[in-house]
């Protein structure tokens, strides 16, 4: 029998790409309620923009009906900014999609275990991040992890890693930090099954499976590039025709974004100390110069859309 996730509302923070397209999902997919927070009015904005040309997309395809498309995005709301996280207080299950920076999230976490029911999933979306870590910090305030509410509270805290474009890519990554309750796994991984994904499991390790595999494949290709292996345009073609990737790794380096591709690097070389993860210096230096792929014009191809 299926398990049932018992998520009636959802609260999504952070309104880029990855915040964006699992409100998507889950508001179409999962029909469930979304609510939306981004600390930056112009990325909801844009946010909500970009769901409405999907929607628009998929209805043009005949993929959906016109209603559906309408019914999912009603509902989609939008939190106060005034309000903050603290307009996620009703919500079963909070997913956080905010840039890769352990602080933000630990802060993000904090509150959020203050605000929400004790029986509200606090999910994350981070591509490498410890997940044991954020848990760690999502104990009511004057708690410690150690203490048993401490303890529960931090066992509602589950990984739930999307990918790129989210609408599209089948798989949900599902990590559990060391104090993940069993229920926490359980419902989380139906929740991902109601939003038509596929689950795999990954202990919490730096990158998980998905990306301690991916990054070395693109830093290396960056590294063959500084090297004048082979042009950028040969490196990804070798590996679109001769292996049949959808896309070459410089060519998906700047779609998942420089930056981010940079920040996972460096969380796997510092939380493994292995050098093949230490990040190319070219890679550095295109992050210094702002060149940070598809989402701002210019990575290792240009942009004009
Ligand atoms: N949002 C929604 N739908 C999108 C989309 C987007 N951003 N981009 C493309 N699509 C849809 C198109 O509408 C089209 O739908 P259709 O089949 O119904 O017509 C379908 O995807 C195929 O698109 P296109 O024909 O325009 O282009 P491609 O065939 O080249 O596919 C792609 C585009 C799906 C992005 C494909 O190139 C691909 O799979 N690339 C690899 C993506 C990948 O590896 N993602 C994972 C990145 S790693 C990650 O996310 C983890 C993180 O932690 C770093």
């Amino acid at each position: 029998m299926a398990i049932a996730h018992g998520i009636k509302t959802l609260g999504v923070i952070g309104a880029g790409q990855m915040g964006l397209g699992i409100t998507y999902v889950a508001a179409l997919r999962a029909k469930v309620p979304v609510q939306l927070y981004d600390r930056a009015p112009e990325q909801i904005s844009k946010g909500l923009n970009l769901m409405d040309k999907l929607l628009a997309k998929d209805v043009a395809k005949g993929k959906i009906q016109e209603a559906e498309a309408r019914q999912a995005r009603e509902r989609v709301s939008v939190v106060d900014q005034a309000v903050g996280v603290r307009g996620l207080r009703d919500v079963d299950m909070v997913i956080e999609a905010v840039s890769e920076n352990l602080e933000l999230k630990q802060r993000i976490f904090s509150e959020l275990s203050a605000e929400t029911r004790p029986d509200t999933i606090l999910a994350t979306n981070t591509s490498s991040v410890s997940i044991t870590k954020i848990a760690a910090s999502a104990v009511p305030r004057g708690e410690s992890a150690a203490s048993e509410r401490g303890r529960n509270s931090a066992g509602r805290v589950v990984g739930l890693h999307f990918f790129n474009p989210v609408p599209v890519m089948k798989l949900v990554e599902l990590i559990s930090a060391l104090q993940t309750s069993n229920d926490t796994l359980s419902r989380s991984r139906a929740f991902a099954i109601a939003c038509d994904k596929e689950v795999t499991v990954s202990k919490d390790v730096p990158g998980f499976v998905s990306n301690a595999l991916l990054m070395p494949f693109i830093n290396e290709a960056i590294m063959w590039l500084e090297k004048g292996v082979a042009t950028r345009d040969d490196i990804d073609k070798t590996l679109r025709l001769g292996m049949n990737h959808p896309m070459g790794p410089l060519q998906l380096a700047d779609f998942i974004g420089l930056d981010t591709c940079l920040a996972i690097q460096q969380t796997l070389y510092a939380g493994t100390g292995d050098s093949k993860y230490r990040p190319s210096v070219l890679l550095e230096r295109m992050v210094d110069a702002q060149w940070l792929g598809r989402k701002n014009g210019k990575g290792f191809y240009e942009y004009n859309d």
